[in-house]
């Protein structure tokens, strides 16, 4: 279907968050809830979005500002859900079908959404339900006895019977938008709430002689919605869990899948593992066989097959991702940022920062180091305690290593400074200036040496 406009409510209060952040901007996965929802709407080719502002309408919009796609329409005041369509219909075209989400029900699937958009069929309202043990606090879905859906009757309007009902209406419906336009105008405010219902639109539709449908699932996660930081957690766990089944089911080998965190893309070849209490941030691309010791964090970064990455690392490229050739060995406590590029084969050990430099194949700074803005050849040796001095206070500066260098503990490499290829620098060196191919290069005050020297002693009193 090419017709298909999506509106998104996200005007409510939010208030049980109990947050100055608009409910719909609260995080999941890493990402804004009402961008999940936009997220499925691309999935499902909707033809636009809008998304209905209201409470911090300011902040929502700006958070939408860079996506071209999606147009916002401002409710003040909130007077219900009805009150909401009636200020997007406006924006809506009548040879299309309206499918209206809510902005704090961020994990419903798209697979769902096309099958309640083909029970619509651009004719009949239909309505997204939810069997669940629990309906308490939703709108109940009315039957006849023929079980044809009469209506939706609010949990505070409801009677005691009714509240009996167990199926639900998740807030979701697809619905025919020139039927939608007739029947916004019949609604009033006369209900526990004194709130414009777009619910009492099934009324109409019934009284109409408009078909009425609901397509009832049974996994609630997908029409959850978030009102409370427990019920945020809750659907976060609902979300990790999800994701770490569909790893597993990739052949990914997780030590715990209850004990990992993906909150961005995680792209994985065969044969990996990954141990427990891991997070993975923005995009994050493992080759095969691949092995993630427990504890790290690792963001925006691409890893070559074979390499291991050990304990409590933490690897963040933020916008230029990192990579990571094959057969290396990072960690454990190791820091990689944005910047950093590393070759096949190269060891990064404890308590070692990279920032914004190359290594190439078989380099290795195994200890306690920082290696900023350099370039290192290939089997570099980068001894334990060797700094690059980047930063003159003003500027930073670059150091080139090339091929074979081996740099003694402890020295300081003067930024911008460069090692000619094979030399050596003696430990606790403080290197100024360029050194020659294959040199060795001592830079520190000589050892001297006094013969039978008396250390002081203590005055007596
Ligand atoms: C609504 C449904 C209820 C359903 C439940 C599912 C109505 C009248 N009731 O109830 O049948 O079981 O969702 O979760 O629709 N919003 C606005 N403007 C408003 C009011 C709300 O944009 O003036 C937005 C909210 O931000 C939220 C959505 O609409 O995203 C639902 O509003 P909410 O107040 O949570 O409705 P419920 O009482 O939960
Ligand atoms: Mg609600």
């Amino acid at each position: 279907m090419s017709n298909i406009d999506v509106v998104i409510m996200a005007a409510g209060k939010g208030t049980r968050m109990h947050s100055s952040m608009p409910k719909v901007l609260h995080r999941l996965g890493g990402r804004a809830l009402l961008q999940h929802v936009i997220a499925t709407a691309g999935q499902i080719q909707a033809r636009r979005v809008l998304v209905i502002t209201g409470h911090g309408a300011e902040q929502v919009e700006a958070a939408l500002a860079t996506q071209s796609k999606v147009a916002t329409v401002r409710q003040i005041p909130q007077l219900g859900t009805g009150h909401a369509m009636q200020q997007a219909v406006p924006w809506l075209a009548d040879d299309g079908v309206t499918l209206v989400l809510s902005g704090d029900v961020p994990l419903i699937q798209s697979e769902t959404l096309q099958a309640l958009l083909a029970l619509c069929a651009g004719n009949a309202l239909a309505l997204l339900s939810l069997n669940t043990p629990q309906p308490s606090g939703y709108g109940r879905i009315v039957r006849n006895p023929k079980q044809e859906v009469i209506a939706i009757v609010e949990d505070r309007d409801a009677s005691a019977e009714q509240k009996r009902i167990a199926e639900i209406y998740s807030g979701i419906m697809a619905v025919p938008t020139r039927l939608l336009r007739g029947w916004l105008t019949r609604l009033d405010n006369r209900n526990a709430q004194a709130e414009y219902y777009l619910t009492d639109v099934v009324k109409f539709a019934v009284a109409d002689g408009c078909e009425v449908k609901a397509y009832a699932i049974d996994q609630a996660w997908q029409v959850e919605g978030v009102n409370t930081p427990v019920q945020l957690a809750a659907l976060e766990r609902a979300y990790q869990q999800r994701q770490a089944n569909l790893l597993m089911q990739q052949g990914v080998r997780l030590a715990d899948p209850s004990r990992l965190d993906v909150r961005g893309e995680l792209v994985c070849g065969s044969d990996i593992d990954i141990d427990i209490n891991c997070v993975f941030e923005g995009k994050v691309q493992l080759g095969d066989g691949v092995r993630i010791g427990s504890h790290c964090v690792i963001a925006n970064a691409v890893i070559g097959a074979g390499t291991q990455i050990l304990p409590f690392t933490h690897i963040d490229g933020e916008d230029q991702a990192i990579h990571i050739g094959q057969a290396a060995r990072i960690g454990p406590f190791a820091r990689l940022r944005p910047g950093t590029q590393l070759g096949d084969e190269v060891h990064i050990g404890n308590f070692v920062e990279v920032k914004n430099s190359q290594l190439a194949k078989g380099a290795k700074a195994n200890h306690l180091a920082y290696v900023g803005d350099a370039t290192l050849g290939e089997r570099v040796n980068y001894g334990a305690g060797v700094i690059t001095a980047n930063y003159d206070g003003a500027n930073k500066h670059h150091t080139t290593i090339h091929a074979d260098v081996h740099v003694g503990s402890n020295s300081v490499l003067v930024a911008p400074v460069t090692l000619g290829a094979g030399g050596t620098v003696g430990a606790g060196s403080v290197v100024t200036k360029d050194t020659a191919a294959g040199a060795l290069t001592v830079a520190r005050g000589k050892q001297i040496q006094v013969a039978n020297w008396q250390r002081p002693t203590k005055k007596s009193k």
